[in-house]
C-alpha cells in the first residue's frame, strides 16, 4: 500500500491537517481524528499498524481538538458531520479532554456530536481478556472473560436536557433529564438480540442480558423492561436474562464467565464498560465502536485523554490498535483485522507492553513492535 502525503501540516480552522491519499482505488476511506492528550499518541501507533497491515485504506487526518478550539474557537467545522458521513467509510478517533477547556465543550461537540448527530446508536464495547496475567481476578483465563457490552448511545442522561434554577443560592435546583424513547430503546434492544444471535459461541445458546434499574426508575426503565420482553418473543432462540445494574457490577467481578452479550442504557453502559476494561487489564486495553448499521460509523478506544500521562510515551496503544482492527472487521476487512489481533496477542504474551500492564516499553515501541509483526 502506497501513500502520498499532500496536505498542509498546519491546523487551519480545524480542517484536515494532513491528508494522505492511497493509490488503491477500492480503498476504504477513513477519517482519523486523534483529539487530545494520549489520544494523539495512541492513534499514531494505530495508524502505523493499519499501514503495516496492508489493509486497503486511505486515511485523512482532522485536527479537531482542544488545541484547535483554543486557537480559533472551532470545535466541528460547518457541515463537519455531513462531510464525515458523505465522504468516509469509517472514523477512527483517539480521545478528547483537556484541562485547558474545563467546560469540556469541544469534547461534547465533537465526540457526543458524532454519536448524536450521526445517530451512531449502538456503542459496542467488547470485554475480552487476552492473557491470564492481565486480569485482576484470581484463577481467570481468557475464555472466562469474553463478552460484549452494547450501550445505547444517543439518549438517556446524555441528551443534555435540564437546567438549574436559583443557581448559587441555598435553594438551588439542578435537573438533568433521562430521556428514553420507544424508538431508541427498541432499536438498541433489537440490535443486541441480533448481535447475540450472530456472535453466539460455538455449542452455546445465544444469550442476551439486559441491565437496568427498573426497581427505582420505574418510568424510564419500565419502558426498557416492556420493550425487552416484547422483542424477546421474536428471538425465541436467544436466551434472555435480566439483572439490575448494581447486581450486575458485582457479578461481573465475581463470575464474568456467565456473560455473553449485555445491553444497557447510555449512562450505565459508560460505567460498566470501564469496569469491563478493568477485567481486561485496564483502560489501555479496551476497544469500542459507535455504530449505525449501514452508515459511516466511528471507532475509538474506551479510555480518555489521560492528561497526567500525556506526552510521556507511556500510554498503552493496544486499546487504540484493537479499535483499528475492530474498524477493519466492521468494514469487512477480516484478514488484516485478524493479523492485527494476533500481533497484539503475541505482544502481550511476549511482554512487549507498556508499564500499565507490567511491561517496560514505551507507546511508540509497542506500536512499532506490533506493526513489524503485522507486516511480517
Ligand atoms: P482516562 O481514561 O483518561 O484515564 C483514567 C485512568 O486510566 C488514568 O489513570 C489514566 O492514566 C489511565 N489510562 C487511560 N488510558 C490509558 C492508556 N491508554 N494507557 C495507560 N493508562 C491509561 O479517564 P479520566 O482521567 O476520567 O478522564 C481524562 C479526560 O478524558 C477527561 O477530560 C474526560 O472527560 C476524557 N475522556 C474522554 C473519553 C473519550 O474521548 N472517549 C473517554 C473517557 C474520558
Ligand atoms: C466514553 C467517555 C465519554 C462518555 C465522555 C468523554 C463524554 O467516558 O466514551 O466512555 O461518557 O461517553
Ligand atoms: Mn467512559
Amino acid at each position: 500500500m502506497q501513500y502520498v502525503a499532500t496536505g498542509a501540516l498546519a491546523c487551519q480552522r480545524s480542517q484536515a491537517s494532513c491528508t494522505l491519499f492511497a493509490v488503491n482505488a477500492k480503498a476504504k476511506r477513513i477519517a482519523v481524528i486523534p483529539g487530545d492528550g494520549i489520544g494523539r499518541e495512541v492513534l499514531v501507533e494505530a495508524v502505523k499498524v493499519l499501514e503495516a497491515s496492508g489493509a486497503p485504506v486511505e486515511m485523512q487526518h482532522f485536527d479537531w481538538s482542544a488545541d484547535c478550539y483554543l486557537k480559533d474557537g472551532t470545535t466541528v467545522p460547518a457541515d463537519g458531520f455531513t462531510m464525515l458521513d458523505r465522504d468516509f467509510d469509517a472514523i477512527l478517533v483517539g480521545a478528547f479532554g483537556d484541562p485547558r477547556v474545563p467546560t469540556n465543550i469541544h469534547a461534547k461537540e465533537i465526540l457526543l456530536g458524532m454519536r448524536f448527530q450521526m445517530d451512531l446508536y449502538a456503542n459496542v464495547r467488547p470485554v475480552k481478556l487476552l492473557d491470564d496475567s492481565l486480569c485482576p481476578l484470581k484463577g481467570v483465563e481468557p475464555k472466562d472473560v469474553d463478552f460484549t457490552i452494547i450501550r445505547e448511545n444517543t439518549e438517556g442522561l446524555y441528551v443534555d436536557v435540564g437546567g438549574v434554577f436559583k443557581q448559587g443560592t441555598l435553594e438551588e435546583i439542578a435537573v438533568q433529564e433521562d430521556v428514553n424513547t420507544r424508538k431508541g430503546v427498541e432499536r438498541i434492544i433489537r440490535y443486541a438480540f441480533e448481535y447475540a444471535r450472530q456472535h453466539a459461541r460455538p455449542g452455546r445458546q445465544p444469550k442476551l442480558l439486559m441491565a437496568d434499574k427498573a426497581n427505582v426508575m420505574t418510568y424510564a426503565h419500565g419502558l426498557w423492561q416492556r420493550v425487552f420482553k416484547e422483542v424477546a418473543k421474536e428471538y425465541a432462540d436467544v436466551k434472555s436474562e435480566h439483572m439490575y445494574v448494581d447486581a450486575l457490577c458485582m457479578q461481573m467481578v465475581r463470575d464474568p464467565r456467565q456473560f455473553d452479550v449485555i445491553v444497557t442504557n447510555n449512562m450505565f453502559g459508560d460505567i460498566i464498560t470501564d469496569l469491563g476494561a478493568g477485567l481486561q487489564g485496564g483502560l489501555g486495553m479496551a476497544a469500542s465502536g459507535n455504530i449505525h448499521p449501514g452508515r459511516t460509523s466511528m471507532f475509538e478506544p474506551v479510555h480518555g485523554s489521560a492528561p497526567p500521562i500525556a506526552g510521556k510515551n507511556i500510554a498503552n496503544p493496544m486499546g487504540a490498535i484493537l479499535t483499528a482492527s475492530m474498524m477493519l472487521a466492521h468494514l469487512g476487512l477480516n484478514q488484516p483485522a485478524a493479523k492485527i489481533d494476533s500481533a497484539v496477542l503475541e505482544a502481550v504474551r511476549q511482554k512487549k507492553t507498556t508499564q500499565d500492564i507490567s511491561g517496560t516499553l514505551g507507546t511508540r515501541e509497542v506500536g512499532e513492535w506490533i506493526a513489524a509483526r503485522v507486516a511480517a
